[in-house]
């Protein structure tokens, strides 16, 4: 199996992001760390040990990283997932303890005492990972490569180009982005092929287990936001796709390309610049995510649900 480590703001599509890495027998699930991002840090940290408890998921260390952004301050996304940034289900008492290491420390623990590289899965903002990117320099050997939501070919969600992960913190994502590592980017033009249909609520919640249960009533409060706020009641489900590619790079189209980050635009602030065209001959610098295998993606995460708690 593939060892990955999940860099999370939970947020509704980060678990299932969890989820899918702890079902699917292709990943090794090391670690899950926590940025402030959906929710401030304490909700976020919270929320992650909740997804693995409903799941049954225990061994996993998690620890909790950066509570705001670099040179920012957070904003949470209250709007798409609520107060606590997982609105919809009572949640547990988790039972998965929290690791008293920091975020960093984890990771530069995990990346030095694994014996192959291991892949880094950031579905919040870049905090964490730019300042572990910038401390610890040393422990660039370790990363395989990192597999990131966020950002845009297109359109954005906080504004006309700016995606939420981007938008929270540019400046990490900026440096990350320069940080010359194999880095994929799985933005919202892919994310928003992954609808949450009628169809797909059903098909989780006759799974039966506790974590479908608890699924569904995430993917009901999440498709209720989307449709209050950007007028639709079919969802993106976007984090769990870095996962998808992890496990099979197949299940989406790749181009390679130059991105920059925009971390001054009076306008754009937090879009990402993707230059498909080739406008600019700079060296690229990311893969991007295009086209997802949509009933593919979909089965991915069912059978990871089945095989959970
Ligand atoms: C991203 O922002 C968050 O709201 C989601 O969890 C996802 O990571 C989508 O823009
Ligand atoms: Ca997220």
């Amino acid at each position: 199996p593939i060892p990955v480590i999940i860099d999370c703001d939970p947020g509704h599509d980060d678990v299932f992001a969890l989820w899918l890495a702890a079902g699917n027998p292709e990943i090794d699930l090391r670690g899950v760390t926590t940025v402030g991002g959906n929710g401030r840090l304490e909700h976020t940290t919270h929320n992650a040990r909740v997804a693995l408890t409903v799941a049954g998921v225990d061994g996993v260390p998690v620890a909790s990283g950066a509570d705001k952004p670099l040179r920012r301050e957070l904003t949470p996304a209250t709007w798409i997932h609520g107060d606590n940034a997982l609105g919809g289900p009572v949640l547990p008492e988790p039972t998965v303890p929290l690791d008293e290491r920091g975020a960093l420390d984890l990771i530069a623990d995990l990346l030095e005492g694994a014996s192959e590289p291991i892949t880094i899965v950031p579905t919040g903002p870049l905090t964490n990972i730019a300042m572990l990117l910038e401390q610890r320099p040393d422990l660039r050997e370790y990363i395989k490569e990192i597999i990131w939501m966020g950002g845009s070919t297109g359109r954005g969600n906080v504004g006309a180009y700016p995606e939420f992960n981007a938008w929270v913190d540019p400046e990490a994502a900026d440096l990350v982005f320069k940080a010359g590592l194999p880095l994929t980017m799985v933005g919202l033009n892919i994310s928003h092929q992954a609808l949450i249909t009628e169809e797909v609520i059903r098909s989780i919640g006759a799974i039966g287990n506790d974590t479908s249960a608890f699924g569904v009533e995430l993917l009901r409060f999440f498709c209720s936001t989307y449709d209050a706020v950007e007028g639709m009641p079919e969802g993106p489900l976007h984090d769990p796709i870095t996962v998808a590619i992890a496990i099979d790079r197949a299940v989406a189209s790749i181009q390679r390309c130059h991105v920059d980050v925009e971390t001054r635009g009076e306008f754009t602030s937090g879009a990402t610049a993707v230059d498909l065209h080739d406008m600019l001959k700079k060296e690229p610098n990311a893969d991007i995510a295009i086209t997802l295998d949509v009933p593919r993606f979909w089965q991915l995460i069912r059978d990871a649900v089945a095989n959970l708690k």
